[in-house]
C-alpha cells in the first residue's frame, strides 16, 4: 500500500530524501549531465512564501521504504483550473506500479483543490527520437491519458561565444533597431522599467506558441516580481536583465538570464517583444546585449540552456544565430479530468 507523505520544506533530511530521488529519476532518463535544479535551489522554491503559487512536495513509502518523490503547483490567482504535477520513480524500482500509484494520489490531491486541467512534462535526449517512443516519462503519459500539448526543445550555448561574433550581430541588430534604447543591469529590476517589465514577463507564456496548452495570461504584479528577486538571491542565484524602451521610455521588449551559482550555468527565462514592436530586430538586440553583460561580469559561467516550443521559428533562429544548439527535447504534456 503506498503512503504519499507531504513533506515540510524546512525538514532538510526530507528534502534531501525527496531531492535525491528527483534528480536521480532525470539523470537515468536524461543522461549524467543533464542540468537539473540542485538541492539548494529546490528548497528555497519550496520555501517560498507565495501569494501565487501552492507548491507541495511528497514522499511516496511503501512498507516504510521510500520509493518514489512527487509534486504538485497549484496556481492561486489565475489558471485556477489548472496543477501541474510531477511524478520520480528511483530507477531501480521501475515498471512495478509505483509511478501509477503515485500519480494517481497526486491526481486525487488535484481534483480535491477543483482542479481539472492537470499538466506534466518529460525530456529525453535528441538522440531518442522527436516522438519520444521508449522514453519512460513519455510512455508513461500516454498510457495515463496525457496527450502532448506542445513539444519543445531544450538548447545550449557553449560559453564563452567569440565578442566580434557578438559585435557583429549587435551592429546589425543596432541599424533595425534605432529609436530605440537598450538598458541593461544585474540584479532587481530599476524602478524605472519594472512596470513594463512586469507586463511583459506576464504575457510571456500565453504570448509564445503555446499549441494545445490551456493557459490564461498570468496577473501583472510588480510585488510578485519584487519575491522572485529575493527567491532568486536566496537561491544563489543572479539575475541578468535587458529592456530596450521606445522614444518614449515605454518598455517594448525584454530579456533575462539567470546564472545558478551552484551549478555554473545559466537558464534563460522570458523574453518577449511587444506586438507593435516587433519587426526591428529588439529579440536579437536584447538578448546580444545580455550575453555580453553576462560575458563580462560571470565568465565563469560555462553554458546557457534555454527552452522553446519546435514550431517557434523566430526565436530558434535568434538561438542559432548566436550558436545555440538543440541538446534535448521536452513534451508539455496535459489531461483533462472529465
Ligand atoms: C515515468 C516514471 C514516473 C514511471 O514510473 P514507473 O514506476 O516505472 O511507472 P509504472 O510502473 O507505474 O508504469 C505504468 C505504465 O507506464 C508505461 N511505462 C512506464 N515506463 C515505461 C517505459 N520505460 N517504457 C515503456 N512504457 C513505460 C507502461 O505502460 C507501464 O505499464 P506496464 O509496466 O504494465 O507496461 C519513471 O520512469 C520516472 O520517474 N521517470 C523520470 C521522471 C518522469 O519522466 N516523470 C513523468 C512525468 S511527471
Amino acid at each position: 500500500m503506498l503512503e504519499l507523505i507531504q513533506i515540510d520544506p524546512f525538514d532538510g533530511v526530507a528534502v534531501t530524501l525527496w531531492w535525491e530521488i528527483y534528480a536521480a529519476a532525470e539523470r537515468a532518463d536524461r543522461g549524467a549531465d543533464t542540468a537539473v535544479w540542485t538541492r539548494h535551489e529546490s528548497q528555497r522554491e519550496l520555501q517560498q512564501d507565495t501569494e501565487t503559487i501552492d507548491r507541495r512536495a511528497y514522499l511516496a513509502c511503501i512498507d516504510g521504504e521510500i520509493v518514489a518523490s512527487g509534486r504538485l503547483a497549484l496556481p492561486l490567482r489565475d489558471n485556477l483550473r489548472v496543477a501541474t504535477l510531477g511524478v520520480h520513480v528511483a530507477p531501480e524500482l521501475r515498471r512495478q506500479g509505483v509511478g501509477t500509484a503515485v500519480l494517481t494520489a497526486l491526481e486525487t490531491e488535484a481534483q480535491e483543490a477543483h482542479r481539472d486541467v492537470l499538466k506534466a512534462s518529460a525530456s529525453w535526449p535528441c538522440s531518442a527520437g522527436d516522438d519520444g517512443h521508449g522514453v519512460p516519462g513519455r510512455e508513461f503519459a500516454r498510457r495515463h491519458g496525457y496527450a502532448l500539448a506542445l513539444g519543445d526543445v531544450q538548447s545550449r550555448l557553449r560559453l564563452p561565444v567569440a565578442e566580434a561574433h557578438l559585435a557583429g550581430l549587435s551592429a546589425e541588430a543596432s541599424t533595425r533597431s534605432q529609436g530605440f534604447s537598450l538598458r541593461s543591469w544585474i540584479g532587481s529590476v530599476p524602478e524605472a522599467v519594472v512596470g513594463g517589465w512586469a507586463e511583459l514577463d506576464a504575457a510571456v507564456d500565453t504570448e509564445a506558441p503555446v499549441g494545445d496548452l490551456e493557459i490564461e495570461p498570468a496577473s501583472v504584479d510588480i510585488r510578485e516580481i519584487r519575491r522572485s528577486e529575493m527567491l532568486i538571491a536566496q537561491q544563489n542565484r543572479r539575475s541578468f536583465g535587458t529592456v530596450a524602451c521606445d522614444g518614449g521610455g515605454r518598455v517594448v521588449a525584454y530579456t533575462q538570464l539567470v546564472v545558478s551559482g551552484d551549478d555554473g550555468n545559466a537558464y534563460q527565462w522570458g523574453t518577449l517583444v511587444r506586438r507593435e514592436a516587433r519587426g526591428h530586430g529588439l529579440g536579437l538586440a536584447v538578448k546580444i546585449a545580455n550575453l555580453q553583460l553576462l560575458q563580462e561580469h560571470a565568465s565563469d559561467v560555462r553554458a546557457i540552456y534555454t527552452y522553446n516550443a519546435g514550431v517557434n521559428e523566430h526565436m530558434l533562429a535568434i538561438n542559432r544565430r548566436l550558436g545555440f544548439a538543440p541538446s534535448e527535447l521536452m513534451a508539455e504534456l496535459q489531461k483533462r479530468l472529465a
